[in-house]
């Protein structure tokens, strides 16, 4: 059921988030699939309704530094940085976890991801119910990302108790993820926030190599799966000077700022996607570290199938 995210809606919505329930709700980036991430039996239901492995693990959601310090086992003094420069925003730091947080939202890893959204509703949601939220996106394994409640109630439907509504969300791409290692900050999944932000916000030596053994042990997690977050209909990425492909399909028309390029990139990929086509197509992004967020969504979008 989607529901406007009025102050009563957030009530109810809250209550089901503190009874083990699951509430779908909108962060800056694209909206989420929540439930109370201390009770593993109501995150056990938040992979039933996704369909999605128990490799991958979930974002745990907070309010604030100190919320996030309740589920964190340690706190270094760059995350500390990176918080008070990028939260609330598009950012997850995986740290070290606490033992409050069960093993089924960290897929039995060591460590945790975590995030204050900038978004209202997300953080009303939250405050309200209490306790932090894990939330993977809002929609079944593999599929595009949600950034409206309709999109959600395409995928979820009736898996989902409540839909707050809070119109299209602003960035629409996930949030960068962010390892904070011993031996340096690595970015395992880029976003709208770019490496050369991140690093101007340490002062300390960022690794490079995306292919961490960390990644690899959490084999399953699915930002780091090659196909992801695809449409059913063959995406292909224009490169210059490339043929487009045979039979009927259509180049999506997308802007050439980088904001306005992710915020309408999933709802673009959405429509295109049930017009019953035989291919889409975008033009390939610039290849700067500021569109490389959107260049990994597209890269992913675009693996086929054979
Ligand atoms: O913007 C977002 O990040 C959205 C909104 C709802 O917050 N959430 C999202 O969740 O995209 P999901 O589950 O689709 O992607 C979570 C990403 C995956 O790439 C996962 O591997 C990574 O975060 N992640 C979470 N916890 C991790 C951990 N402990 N270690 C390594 N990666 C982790
Ligand atoms: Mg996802």
């Amino acid at each position: 059921m989607i529901v406007p995210a009025s102050s009563d809606a957030l009530h109810r919505a809250a209550h089901i988030i503190r009874h083990g329930g699951l509430v779908a709700f909108p962060t800056e980036t694209v909206y989420g699939l929540g439930a109370n991430a201390l009770d593993a039996e109501a995150v056990r239901r938040i992979y039933d309704a996704k369909q999605r492995p128990f490799a991958s693990p979930l974002i745990v959601h907070v309010t604030d530094t100190e919320m996030a310090r309740s589920v964190t086992a340690e706190w270094p003094a760059v995350a500390d940085r990176l918080a008070k420069r990028f939260w609330p925003g598009p950012l997850t730091l995986v740290i070290k976890k606490s033992e409050v947080v069960p093993d089924l939202v960290t897929a039995g890893l060591g460590t945790v991801g975590v995030r204050v959204p900038a978004n209202p509703i997300a953080t009303e949601l939250i405050r309200q119910s209490g306790v932090p939220i894990a939330a993977p996106s809002a929609n079944l394994f593999g599929q595009i990302s949600p950034t409206t409640a309709e999109h959600v109630w395409a995928g979820l439907g009736d898996r989902v108790a409540m839909i707050l509504d809070g119109g299209a969300t602003k960035v629409g791409i996930e949030s960068t993820v962010v390892a904070l290692r011993n031996d340096g900050p690595v970015v395992l999944r880029p976003g709208m926030i770019s490496q050369s932000e991140l690093e101007e916000a340490t002062h300390v030596r960022w690794e490079q190599e995306l292919n961490v053994p960390e990644i690899r042990d959490a084999d399953e997690s699915p930002g780091q799966q090659a196909r992801h977050y695809a449409p059913r209909t063959p995406l292909y990425v224009l490169e210059a000077g490339m043929a487009r492909p045979n039979g009927r399909g259509r180049v999506l028309a997308m802007p050439r700022d980088r904001k306005k390029f992710a915020a309408s990139l999933y709802a673009e990929l959405h429509k295109a996607d049930s017009e019953g086509l035989e291919w889409i197509a975008i033009e390939a992004p610039p290849d700067t570290g500021e569109w490389a967020g959107i260049a990994d969504r597209l890269r992913r979008a675009s693996k086929h199938e054979n």
